[in-house]
């Protein structure tokens, strides 16, 4: 299957609200997109979709989210959601889109990127504990689920502290 990553466009929002759907089983996520793109959070260029024979099939969103320490604060992405049309699972759709998605983040100058998921998944793409720079989860979670990705080499060195989610993630 040939499939292609672009930036998603506004006749696309339907069938990604569908696709988030279906993938998670629930509006959720599909929601949680759909008050991201209004967000000041959203960031530009990186809502994502994976597009075949003319169809969107999947889908990948990163939005900014800030690290904060004591007297600082720096900017990240956030990974989330990404879907895939649940038939098309497993041929590799949901790795293009993550990958291509961070080559865009790396592209446009972030820094970071931060990821919740399965610790089976993520590490392929180069994520790793976010311990490992002391990089918290603003809730509890098991340690290897919560991950994160330096885009500029060594830029989460020294950024000890609790990501915030844009508030849109209602947490
Ligand atoms: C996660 C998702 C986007 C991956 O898309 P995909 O196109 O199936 O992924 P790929 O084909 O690139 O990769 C498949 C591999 O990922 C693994 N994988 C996918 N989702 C996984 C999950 N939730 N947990 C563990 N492993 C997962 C598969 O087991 C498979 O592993 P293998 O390569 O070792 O056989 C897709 O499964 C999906 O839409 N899931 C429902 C929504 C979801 O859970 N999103 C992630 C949380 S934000």
């Amino acid at each position: 299957m040939n499939v292609t990553v672009r930036e998603e466009r506004p006749e696309d929002n339907i069938h990604v609200f569908v696709i988030n759907n279906e993938a998670f089983g629930g509006a959720e996520e599909a929601d949680l997109v759909e008050r991201l793109r209004k967000s000041t959070s959203s960031a530009p260029g990186l809502s994502l979709v994976a597009e075949a024979k003319g169809k969107v099939i999947g889908h990948i969103l990163f939005s900014k989210c800030q690290i904060i320490a004591e007297d600082e604060s720096w900017e990240a992405l956030v990974l989330a959601p990404v879907a895939v049309t649940p038939i098309l699972h497993g041929r590799g759709i949901g790795g293009k889109l993550i990958q291509e998605g961070l080559k865009k983040a790396k592209a446009l100058g972030y820094g970071a990127v931060i990821v919740l998921g399965e610790a089976d998944y993520y590490p392929r793409f180069g994520f790793e504990k976010a311990s490992k720079w002391e990089v918290k989860c603003p809730f509890e979670v098991p340690d290897e689920c919560f991950m994160a990705q330096e885009l500029k080499p060594g830029y989460l060195e020294g950024k000890a502290g609790t990501v915030r989610y844009p508030i849109e993630f209602q947490i």
